[in-house]
């Protein structure tokens, strides 16, 4: 922990001193527990290891300049935890329940929320699986809720730079009345062949098409896409993507800033019409977009001038992060301060 260096942490795991765990069985859950261990037993056929009977969350919670600690939107993660539940037969964990273990992980893990002038932030990952024993395709009747902290650094190496995006058509992540709108494992597992890949061939990430026309931009990888064209802030309306709060959090600040909002389908082509564009996701934040190459058409669209994040995807970025840091005031009370 004395070794950690706040300026320079990536986006991966650290340990930390406590995570909370919460158990359902016989119809309801019990209650939150703390655990120091970073491991649990689990049952050789629990349905979580065999048919993915899962789903996770993320969120983030940020040192203030007045030490304070803000974790952002946590209730919007809590439904979408049981969104997910209902879109894999698991049951709901309440939200009152979620906030609760949310508050209480932060709160024993306080010494690894990094310090306001580093620009990291603690990560909270919530968990939810199929502990129960099945041998045939169906429901567990036991699961298993986690949650554990861990300080982070920018997803994308570089933190708030444009770096390039790939369309390859040979890989879907997900599919239109699949799982694409919950945040479930298997959505990650499909898309590694795939990130790996665009990493080898020098990209940031995977820029999804919809899976069944190929036509219309669905996200990227493991974030939401929005571009600006004009006035516009523009985004796709897709049932194949996470409904991102990240975005849904920029779509009122690009009102704020009186641009307009359209919410539909965006042709592949149409990316040639953008001035700016960026990915948005509680770990990618806003990663500017610097181009997309269509690996398959041989095109490639130019998202920045110079290699350089555009205006608006600064402007956009700043402001989010004014009001997750507590730089300007919670208007829209998004932010949830720890005791
Ligand atoms: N899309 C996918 C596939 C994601 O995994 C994430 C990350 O959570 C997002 C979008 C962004 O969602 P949010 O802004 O809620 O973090
Ligand atoms: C997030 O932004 O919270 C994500 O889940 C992205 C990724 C690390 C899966």
């Amino acid at each position: 922990m004395e070794n950690i260096d706040w300026n320079n942490l990536g986006f991966g795991y650290v340990k930390t001193d406590y995570n909370i765990r919460c158990t359902y069985k016989n119809g309801e859950w019990g209650e939150l527990e703390v655990s120091n261990s970073e491991y649990f037993p689990m049952h050789i056929a629990a349905t979580a290891i065999h048919y993915g009977q899962e789903s996770f969350e993320g969120l983030k919670a940020f040192r203030g300049k007045d030490g304070k600690i803000r974790i952002f939107r946590m209730d919007e993660n809590a439904r979408r935890m049981q969104d997910s539940s209902d879109g894999t037969l698991m049951p709901r964990l309440p939200i009152e329940k979620f906030e609760e273990a949310v508050l209480k992980a932060v709160k024993l893990n306080e010494r690894f929320v990094p310090p306001y002038e580093s620009g990291a932030s603690l990560y909270i990952r919530p968990v939810m699986f199929g502990t129960g024993a099945e041998v045939g395709v169906k429901p567990a009747k036991e699961y298993m809720f986690i949650l554990f902290v861990t300080p982070v650094g920018p997803y994308f190496k570089g933190g708030f730079q444009a770096t390039p995006f790939v369309i390859m058509r040979e890989y879907d992540r997900s599919a239109p009345l699949g799982m694409g709108k919950y945040k479930v494992g298997g959505n990650y597992a499909a898309s590694l062949v795939a990130g790996k890949k665009a990493h080898e061939l020098g990209y940031s990430n995977v820029f999804y098409l919809d899976a069944k026309e190929k036509k219309y931009i669905d996200e990227c990888g493991a974030a939401n896409f929005f571009g600006i064209k004009g006035n516009s802030y523009v985004t796709p309306e897709s049932t194949s993507i996470l409904p991102s709060i990240t975005n849904k959090s920029l779509m009122v600040l690009a009102e704020e800033f009186g641009l307009k909002v359209e919410r539909r389908h965006i042709q592949v082509e149409e990316l040639a019409t953008f001035e700016e564009a960026g990915a948005c996701g509680t770990a990618a934040v806003i990663s500017p977009i610097e181009r997309i190459d269509d690996y398959d058409k041989n095109i490639t669209y130019k998202l920045t001038k110079n290699g350089k994040p555009g205006p608006v995807c600064e402007k956009l970025y700043n402001r989010l992060r004014a009001i997750q840091y507590g730089d300007e005031p919670d208007k829209y009370g998004w932010v949830t301060i720890l005791d």
